[in-house]
């Protein structure tokens, strides 16, 4: 078997220079700490050669034919953006500015010729020390990635399945809870006809009966509707906020007003749901928390992003504070939907000073 089977992690130095006694040298200084050794003579060789043999070091003169080191530095850079190969360049003709354009083309190490042993082999260890950092950096950043992309899958996942359930939820509600209610009612209220014949006590107390049965079909259309925004498919966002506003000015005493500006084009259903849901809770905190008076939705479609800002005039809060408090979910539940459509989520707000919602979500 041969020794470099044998061994089959030791690092892979390319050493590149134009006359063959440098090259010798270098490599009587390196073998014996057991480094693989090739040897190239001049950059374009050297480039040919990080190719075929992904190398840990490149070690560089600079004067060379063919193609210079400088240059040849300069395209490992420019080709080898995914691998990091640090370069050590080296020349006999240092007028003092050499050190500097080899850093500028790229290189991580520079030294003079005559080349001193002891140095070499130390700038050559830190190389690879560096190189191996690099490359677990690099490793550490893919499995990141990797793993942040798989979180916002699962995200997603979990968001559209929250969506599906709303959306079941608020069909039962509404077929079958508010069918069988409406049924009740009837029912009731041909009872009550029927009563008003014989025992009219009897019927005032079903008549009250009757009036529970209306309050509490209202409910659950109230709950079905906020579970799910039936009219989002129907009537567009626009209207269903619209919508949402009017109602809270209704329940709350708080004055709602909506404005828009540009004309929203067919918006993504992920988008439009997304806007919906961070309004609805918006407003929904506006009335729960903030004591208002006022609050606005302005929403400003432009040609490639969906500006929304949400306005009141109430208490205010130290968002900070509540944010860190891993309880409250509305706040978190934002910002979650938004990172998820590469969008921006910004809270403003402080005690005594109301609080402005912005939402920005690219359309492209
Ligand atoms: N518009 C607002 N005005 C005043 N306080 C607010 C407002 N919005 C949010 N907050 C504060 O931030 C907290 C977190 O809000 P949120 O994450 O929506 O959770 P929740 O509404 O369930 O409490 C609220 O409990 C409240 O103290
Ligand atoms: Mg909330």
């Amino acid at each position: 078997m041969s020794p470099e089977k044998l061994q089959p992690d030791r690092p892979t130095i390319i050493i590149t220079d134009d006359r063959r006694t440098s090259r010798h040298m270098i490599r009587n200084i390196l073998e014996p700490e057991g480094y693989k050794l090739l040897e190239a003579e001049n950059g374009k060789e050297a480039l040919e050669l990080c190719q075929t043999h992904q190398p840990d070091l490149l070690l560089m003169d600079i004067v060379m034919p063919v193609m210079d080191g400088l240059e040849a530095c300069k395209l490992l850079k420019k080709k080898n953006n995914e691998n990091f190969i640090p370069v050590l360049m080296f020349t006999a003709f240092d007028d003092g500015s050499e050190a500097e354009k080899s850093f500028q083309a790229g290189a991580s190490d520079f030294i003079n010729k005559p080349i001193n042993p002891d140095e070499l082999r130390h700038r050559v260890k830190r190389l690879l020390y560096l190189k191996n950092l690099e490359k677990n950096r690099r490793e550490a950043e893919k499995e990141l990635q990797t793993r942040h992309d798989k979180i916002q899958f699962l995200s997603r996942k979990v968001l559209s399945a929250y969506e599906e359930e709303r959306v079941r939820l608020a069909r039962e509600l509404h077929d079958e809870v508010g069918m069988s209610l409406t049924t009740l009612k009837l029912n009731l209220q041909l009872l009550s006809n029927e009563l008003v014949k014989c025992c009219f006590q009897d019927k005032e107390k079903l008549d009250g009966i009757v009036e529970s049965v209306s309050e509490l079909q209202g409910a659950i259309r109230n709950k079905a509707y906020f579970l799910r925004p039936p009219a989002l498919n129907d009537f567009g966002l626009l209207a269903v906020i619209d919508n949402m506003v009017v109602e809270l000015s209704k329940h709350t005493g708080i004055q709602g007003k909506l404005e828009t500006t540009g004309s929203p084009e067919i918006i993504p259903v992920e988008i439009e749901t997304a806007l919906y849901r961070c309004i609805q809770e918006a407003l929904t905190n506006a009335a729960r928390h903030a004591n208002a008076d006022n609050v606005s939705v302005k929403i400003d479609f432009t040609s490639d992003k969906v500006i929304v800002n949400v306005t009141d005039d109430g208490t205010g809060f130290d968002p900070h504070v509540e944010n860190s408090a891993n309880k409250h979910l509305g706040l978190q539940g934002m910002q979650e939907r938004v990172d998820l459509l590469n969008g921006s989520l910004e809270i403003n707000s402080s005690p005594g000073q109301g609080t402005n919602i912005q939402v920005i979500i690219p359309l492209v």
